[in-house]
């Protein structure tokens, strides 16, 4: 059964109680989750939602108040099942004094990838996560935008087949979240399945397979991405050589089709799209 979902999480809640008897804050509650194997899985809600909390519960870092948490099949904070997961904290914590290279290296050798494994992996990263300018740069000059593409490498770093991601787009400039966004579709390509989190959500649209999103730490919404966001049976067309002028032969000819005109507009660009398009034309893209 772990086979196809890496992840479960039945009637999982989590509480923290507050000082001097002040009650508790309800940061989870009654949360049943299926990750399936090789989906992008998007976590959405708000901040204090509950995101990073049932993260960290399927991480094993803190145990749930109540319900079962499975990975892998098994208890989470089990060391064989947490050999085959990466993850990007919400705000990593790394040694600023270590270059990008070295930090790899570091993690690398936490996660037992072998030495000889080593320097050939180090460059693959640093490539994917297109670093190669912070490579021999202490961690302390780095921007926040490298410092998560050291953060998503080090996640990576012993290949995983699920890699879990906290806010993976957070301090990035567009040129950067575009790649990180690209990095998520390879991983998935590779049949890597990838959760992540964020309250960011024209974010994530474009790489989530589904998505859940959390509120009061409670799950209000959970399905595919494509059903969630389609407008039932409406469609656009999109056309050249058009003439304002001739809008309504143009109405006439959809009604003998059958369908209604509903809405006339002039595509537009996104501003991402003019972002990236004139960041990459003017050649400067550095972290
Ligand atoms: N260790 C803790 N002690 C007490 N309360 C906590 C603790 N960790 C989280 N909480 C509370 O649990 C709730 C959920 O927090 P969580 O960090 O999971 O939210 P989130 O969805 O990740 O938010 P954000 O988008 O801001 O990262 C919040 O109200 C938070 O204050
Ligand atoms: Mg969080």
């Amino acid at each position: 059964m772990s086979d196809t979902h890496p992840i479960r999480l039945r009637g999982v809640a989590k509480h923290f109680p507050l000082h001097w008897r002040r009650g508790r804050v309800i940061a989870v509650e009654n949360l049943d989750l299926e990750i399936r194997r090789g989906e992008v899985f998007g976590l959405l809600g708000p901040n204090g939602s509950g995101k990073s909390t049932t993260l960290k519960m399927i991480l094993g870092l803190t145990p749930p108040t109540r319900g079962e948490v499975e990975l892998f099949g098994e208890p989470p904070a089990r060391p064989d099942s947490r050999r085959r997961l990466g993850f990007l904290p919400e705000s990593p914590y790394f040694y600023r004094f270590l270059s990008g290279a070295e930090t790899l290296r570091f993690f690398g050798r936490l996660c037992g990838v072998p030495n000889r494994r080593l320097d050939e992996r180090i460059d693959e990263l640093i490539a994917l996560v297109g670093l190669a300018h912070g490579r021999d740069r202490p961690l302390a000059t780095y921007s926040k935008g490298m410092l998560q593409r050291i953060g998503l490498a080090q996640a990576l770093v012993h290949d995983p087949e699920l890699v879990l991601l906290d806010e993976p787009t957070a301090g990035v400039d567009p040129m950067g979240s575009r790649d990180i966004k690209d990095l998520i579709l390879r991983l998935k390509a590779a049949g890597k399945t990838v959760v992540l989190s964020s309250h960011l959500l024209e974010q994530v649209e474009e790489v989530c397979d589904r998505v859940a999103i959390l509120h009061l730490g409670r799950k209000i919404v959970e399905g595919p991405l494509d059903s969630l966001l389609s407008s039932g049976d409406r469609a656009t067309l999109e056309v050249s050589g058009y003439d304002a002028a001739r809008t309504d032969a143009i109405r006439a000819a959809l009604a003998s089709a059958g369908a209604q005109l509903v809405a006339v507009g002039r595509p537009r660009l996104t501003l991402e799209e003019i972002f990236v398009r004139e960041v990459r034309r003017a050649g400067g893209d550095k972290g």
